[in-house]
C-alpha cells in the first residue's frame, strides 16, 4: 500500500486482505521464530489484524507490527484506539532500532487516521516507554476472551502495568473502567 525507505530497510503498510500467499508464508515463519510455540503455523494468534507494517531488509521479511483499529470505552468516553499487535524483529536484525522504526511508523498512521490513543500490552515496557507510551495503572479492563479460536465469554481483570497507551494528541488517558469492545490482542 505504501512504502518507506530508511537506510537499508523498507517499512510497508498493507491491509490484511492485500497480503499475498508468499508473504503470508514468510509471516508465519517470522512469527514462529519470534514467538516460539505460540502461532502453530498461523499468521495470527487470536484474530486477524486489520493491517500490518512489514519490515523488509534487502527484500527479506525481517519484522512486523500488526494493527487493530477499534473504538474502546473508558468510563463514559468512547475513544478511537490503534492497537499494536505482535511487534517483532527477526533475531539477526535486532538491536538496530528497527522495532523503534516500526513504532514510529505506527505513530504516524495513528496521527494521520485521527486515533485518540495508541494502545498495546507489554511485559517489557522499556522499548515502548522510550517511544512515549505510558503504563496505565490501575487498568480495570473487560474483553471478549478467545481461546483456541473459540469465544469464551467476557472476562474482567486488572491489567495495570501491562496495558500501555500513547496519546496521539494532548489529551491524557481518561480514568475509569476500560471495555476493549472486543478481544485482547
Ligand atoms: C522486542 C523486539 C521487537 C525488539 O526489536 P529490536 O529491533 O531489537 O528493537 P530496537 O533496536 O528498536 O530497540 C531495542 C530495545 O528494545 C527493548 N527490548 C528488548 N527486548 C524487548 C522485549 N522482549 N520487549 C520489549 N522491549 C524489548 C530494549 O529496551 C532495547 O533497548 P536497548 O537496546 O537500549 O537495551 C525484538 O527483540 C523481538 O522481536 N523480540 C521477540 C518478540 C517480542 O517479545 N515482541 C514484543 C512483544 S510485546
Amino acid at each position: 500500500m505504501s512504502e518507506e525507505h530508511r537506510g537499508g530497510y523498507d517499512i510497508e503498510h498493507h491491509t490484511e486482505l492485500s497480503i499475498d500467499p508468499e508473504t503470508q508464508r514468510q509471516l508465519a515463519e517470522l512469527l514462529d521464530v519470534c514467538f516460539p510455540d505460540t502461532f502453530s503455523g498461523r499468521t495470527y494468534y487470536k484474530q486477524l489484524p486489520y493491517a500490518r507494517l512489514l519490515l523488509r531488509c534487502d527484500g527479506e521479511l525481517a519484522g512486523q507490527a500488526g494493527m487493530d483499529f477499534r473504538v474502546i470505552r473508558v468510563g463514559d468516553q468512547v475513544l478511537r484506539a490503534l492497537g499494536v499487535i505482535d511487534l517483532c524483529v527477526a533475531p539477526r536484525f535486532r538491536g538496530q532500532k528497527r522495532a523503534g522504526a516500526l513504532l514510529d511508523r505506527v505513530a504516524k498512521i495513528a496521527e494521520q487516521g485521527r486515533a485518540d490513543f495508541q494502545i498495546l500490552f507489554a511485559d517489557e515496557p522499556a522499548l515502548y516507554v522510550a517511544k512515549g507510551y505510558l503504563a496505565v495503572e490501575p487498568a480495570r479492563m473487560s474483553w471478549l476472551a478467545i481461546e483456541d479460536r473459540a469465544s469464551r465469554g467476557v472476562v474482567a481483570r486488572e491489567m495495570g502495568g501491562v496495558f500501555m497507551v500513547r496519546p496521539v494528541g494532548s489529551a491524557s488517558f481518561p480514568k475509569g473502567a476500560i471495555d476493549l469492545l472486543g478481544y485482547l490482542f
